[in-house]
């Protein structure tokens, strides 16, 4: 079958051929991958900054946002049979007995380090024709969702954020009296992450603006105000803009990855505010920000800075059902976040080039 393949040491991008996965034991599923979607992860992989082969294998098959079809399980697989659909997760726990959280099935929390991530970090990924895993990886999705169940994982990004925000709230005194409604949150850029993560929000009915540093008329933007969103230009408006123009920002999701503008909106977030990080910058030159005003605001305003990165099962079904409900909600803003289709054959310049929204691989 073919996959596509980055040879770390010599710098090649490119298809290659290998042999089906087989069902290795009784608690694995075997999937023909319907569709995989590529990211800003698979773009750094590719130009060889980020990622890491398999132990022993000159390559790594990237991958690690698909939907597949189940061909084939185990003789104990429970809740999965052949036609079923069903996403995979990324993260696979580490070897060690004293770490909890992979222990337990929260490998996006390990503690060791050595957790592999298919697609990316010691494992091979899902830009192929065939995968294997074990049925605790895999999360079934219901059949209605197949032309857009690819976005799932880049969802779980905004649903793991939204597990860690349920937690940090309930610091707050009568947190269960607050009508989200009444509190701004604001999303900072309008790539995938970014526009999925102000559903989420919306769906949670906050009162949600999306800071990007498009045009008005950008596709990203019709998307934003498609769901109910407004849209708020960074070429026009400074961050010190946006607490003027809002008022007390109580949410910011941040998916740029660009650490400028993110610290420099972090100075203004509001009163008991949550800020959470899911960009992953590369690491540059130190840059110049607002320190002292940071340092002081997260102290006199009980603010909190909270980094999360990918996602756990619960995510993941939270994910399915939410997909669900924006499907209802506003199904052709959630249709327009793919920008385009291309074969396998395709690939390769897919994931080298950029633009659009998001670009998924139909493999079958
Ligand atoms: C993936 C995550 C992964 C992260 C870091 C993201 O693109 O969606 O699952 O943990 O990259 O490797
Ligand atoms: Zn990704």
């Amino acid at each position: 079958m073919k996959a596509l393949a980055v040879f770390t040491s010599s710098r090649e991008v490119r298809l290659i051929d290998q042999p089906d996965p087989v069902i290795g034991g009784p608690t694995e599923v075997k999937l023909r991958i319907l569709e995989a979607g590529i990211c800003g992860t698979d773009r750094e992989i590719a130009s060889f900054q980020y990622g890491m082969p398999p132990v022993n294998s000159p390559h790594l098959v990237i991958g690690h946002e698909a939907l597949g079809e189940v061909v084939d399980v185990g003789s104990d697989v429970t809740g999965l049979a052949p036609s079923d659909l069903a996403v995979l997760m990324v993260r696979r726990p580490c070897p060690h007995d004293r770490c909890v959280p992979c222990r337990t099935g929260r490998p996006d929390f390990c503690n060791t380090g050595d957790f592999t991530e298919r697609g990316i970090k010691g494992a091979h990924g899902f830009m192929t024709e065939f995968v294997v895993d074990d049925q605790r990886y895999l999360v079934k999705v219901p059949k209605e969702l197949r032309e857009v169940a690819v976005l799932l994982e880049p969802l779980t990004v905004a649903e793991k954020a939204g597990e860690q925000i349920r937690i940090l709230v309930q610091r707050l005194p009568g947190h269960l009296r607050v009508d989200p409604s009444n509190l701004r949150a604001v999303v900072l850029g309008a790539g995938p992450i970014g526009l999925l993560g102000a559903m989420k929000l919306v769906g949670a009915n906050f009162e949600t603006y999306v800071y990007y540093r498009g045009k008005a008329d950008s596709p990203n933007v019709s998307i934003v105000s498609a769901i109910g969103a407004r849209f708020i230009s960074s070429v026009e408006h400074p961050p010190e803009d946006l607490a003027k123009m809002l008022g007390e920002i109580s949410l910011v999701y941040e998916a740029t990855g660009v650490v400028k503008i993110s610290f420099d909106v972090l100075s203004v977030l509001g009163v008991n505010g949550v800020y959470i990080f899911t960009g992953v910058p590369g690491v540059k030159a130190p840059i110049e920000m607002d320190a002292e005003r940071i340092m002081r605001n997260l102290v006199l305003k009980n603010q909190v800075l909270c980094g999360t990165v990918n996602a756990g099962r619960e995510s993941f079904e939270e994910g399915v059902r939410d997909l669900g409900s924006f499907m209802q909600r506003f199904p052709a803003a959630v249709r327009a976040l793919i920008t385009a289709r291309m074969t396998l054959d395709g690939a390769r310049d897919a994931v080298l080039a950029k633009g659009g929204i998001k670009s998924v691989i139909t493999v079958a």
